[in-house]
């Protein structure tokens, strides 16, 4: 059975393609357009995920959609009853009721077929419990929390999970949404752009959360269920202007009267004050999560949580929650976003159709990926005889990682894209900048002269997993995919101060040679030359989508004036 999953009208539209029960490609469309977030429909996404199968339109059994416009019919009749003077909502519903003939369209504009027999519309939060991929493992009396800004008007929804049974216990309606509560706050703060709220969590760490029970008091009716105060919000208006998802302000003049005046953008030296509302939102945050998950874990004797939707990035809260030994185990996918819900509405689609599900899935790595003769014929032919470059092919892979690991032992940074790309938000090294932790100005190179960004971001390390409980408060906790945030220990506070951000926190990236063979080889030899069993890694972007073909690569490269480029085992180095 072959089933094309699509995420759109959300942000980050995206595409995948399962077969037979096992994931084979996914892409997201910003890194076909180079629009952060896009939400153009994947045609792009589409097309990859049929040619890269050797499949055509007519060979998919059902396309499947991470939405479905009936779903809380009540909920939302009730709401429009609510807000009889508000264009936005008729607006909004109109486009809603659309979306099927929308879909439909689209298809039919493309392929020219109309697939309305094959296509599934799976509710918003379903599709994201489904991308947790809970199916792949034993499951007893295990959450599943979902939460994000709002999906099929769910703001929260929470299931129960014994092996492959799915139930829902527990859902939130819209506008009572822990995203638009995070992103007033972010847009607050002057970061305008939707899908900043990351930079909002990396300043937390700068603030106290001082200002966390005068955020309670006026801004949160009730903890739970959640109910915000709109006395000071206004209603979420999401809008696409050329293809970005915008949502409006969201923060009204009475929360101006009761916080003050917000940041402006332009401003570059963040005032305290700002930090700790930063630090205090995302404190009431934590606690509102916590109200929900002890409830639930109290009343089922849950020993595993899984964690999806968009709010699920913020990887602050999943290090509380490991912190809080509530759970045996945390688990999270690598994209837990709207991009993911593609995903997890072609898995939701699979199981309902008894397709035996392989549990061997190769999931963060389902991007596209370019050959060595690829990359000779579209870049290395076209360079060869220009004097800036040195060129140089390793034919043995362990000889690349002997010869990479000591280019980052002499400080260089190095651009590393290898394979097949990753599906989600994060570089998990094979579309990364990497470089050496132990350089105690390397975060202010990397910000500022390399990925031209504000200076206060952190970064996150990629650490051989044997290794890291000697450096990180691991807690028996698996990070697999960098989303959840751990204390560092003392001697990486002292020894590797590039990967420990202001809170005395990291990001971790843990590794074992089955995750990804090549990345895990060159922080091997890495250790060897020099004890330090970590890299930096972040992705390979600057202030554009993660790249995705060598072409994007060898353009950053080119702007950035980086020494070294690896594209699969070709070495390209700038002559200074
Ligand atoms: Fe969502």
């Amino acid at each position: 059975m072959i089933i094309l999953g699509i995420n759109w009208r959300h942000g980050d539209a995206a595409a995948c393609i399962v077969i037979d029960g096992k994931l084979s490609s996914a892409v997201e469309e910003e890194r076909f357009t180079k629009i952060k977030n896009c939400s153009h429909f994947p045609i792009n996404s589409i097309k990859y995920c049929l040619s890269s199968n050797n499949l055509t339109i007519d060979d998919i059994d059902y396309i499947t959609v991470n939405s479905q416009t009936k779903y809380n019919s009540l909920g939302k009749l009730i709401f429009i009853f609510k807000n009889l003077f508000n264009k936005f909502i008729y607006k909004n519903i109109k486009l809603s009721l659309l979306v099927k003939k929308e879909i439909r369209y689209q298809f039919y504009y493309y392929f020219n077929k109309d697939i309305k027999d094959k296509i599934i519309y799976v509710p918003h939060h379903l599709a994201h419990a489904y991308s947790t991929l809970f199916f792949l493992e034993d499951n007893q009396n295990s959450l599943i929390f979902s939460f994000d800004g709002s999906g099929d008007f769910s703001t929260i929804e929470l299931y129960l999970v014994n092996q492959t049974k799915i139930k829902l216990l527990e859902k939130n309606y819209f506008p009572h949404s822990l995203g638009f509560y995070y992103m007033a706050f972010t847009q607050f703060l002057g970061f305008k752009n939707y899908g900043d709220e990351y930079k909002v969590m990396g300043l937390s760490a700068l603030g106290s959360p001082i200002y966390a029970d005068k955020i309670k008091k006026y801004l949160i009716k009730n903890e739970y269920p959640l109910r915000l105060n709109f006395k000071y919000f206004n209603i979420p208006e999401v809008t696409y202007f050329k293809h970005r998802p915008n949502v409006e302000l969201l923060f009204n003049k009475q929360f101006i009267d009761i916080f003050g005046e917000p940041r402006s953008s332009k401003e570059e030296n963040i005032k305290q004050i700002y930090k700790d509302y930063a630090a205090s939102m995302q404190q009431v945050f934590e606690d509102i999560v916590f109200g929900y998950l002890n409830k639930f874990q109290k009343q089922f004797n849950s020993k595993k949580i899984y964690l999806t939707g968009g709010c699920a990035l913020n990887g602050m809260l999943a290090g509380k929650i490991v912190e809080s030994k509530l759970f045996n185990e945390i688990r999270m996918n690598p994209n837990p976003g709207d991009a993911g819900g593609a995903l997890g509405s072609a898995f939701y689609q699979a199981i309902e159709n008894k397709c035996v599900i392989d549990k061997n899935q190769n999931i963060p790595y389902s991007g596209p990926s370019y050959t060595n003769s690829f990359i000779k014929k579209n870049i290395i032919n076209k360079i060869i005889d220009n004097k800036k470059f040195n060129i140089e092919f390793c034919e043995k892979d362990e000889d690349l990682s002997l010869n990479i690991a000591k280019k980052i032992k002499e400080h260089k940074i190095v651009f590393w894209h290898q394979d097949g790309m990753e599906w989600g938000p994060r570089a998990l090294g094979n579309r990364s900048i990497l470089a050496d932790p132990t350089d105690i100005n390397i975060k202010n190179i990397l910000n500022s002269k390399i990925k031209k960004r504000e200076l206060f971001r952190p970064f996150a390390p990629v650490v051989l997993k044997n290794y890291s409980d000697d450096y990180f408060y691991m807690h028996e906790q698996d990070s697999k995919y960098m989303n959840i945030v751990f204390k560092a220990k003392e001697n990486t506070i002292q020894k590797f101060p590039g990967v420990v951000h202001d809170d005395l926190t990291s990001r971790v990236q843990t590794i074992e040679i089955t995750d990804n063979k090549k990345l895990y080889n060159l922080i091997t030899e890495f250790n060897k030359l020099t004890a330090c069993p970590m890299l930096i890694n972040t992705s390979l972007n600057i202030n554009a989508p993660i790249s995705m073909s060598p072409m994007d690569s060898f353009n950053f490269f080119l702007i950035s004036e980086i020494e070294v480029l690896i594209l699969n085992n070709w070495i390209i180095k700038l002559n200074k």
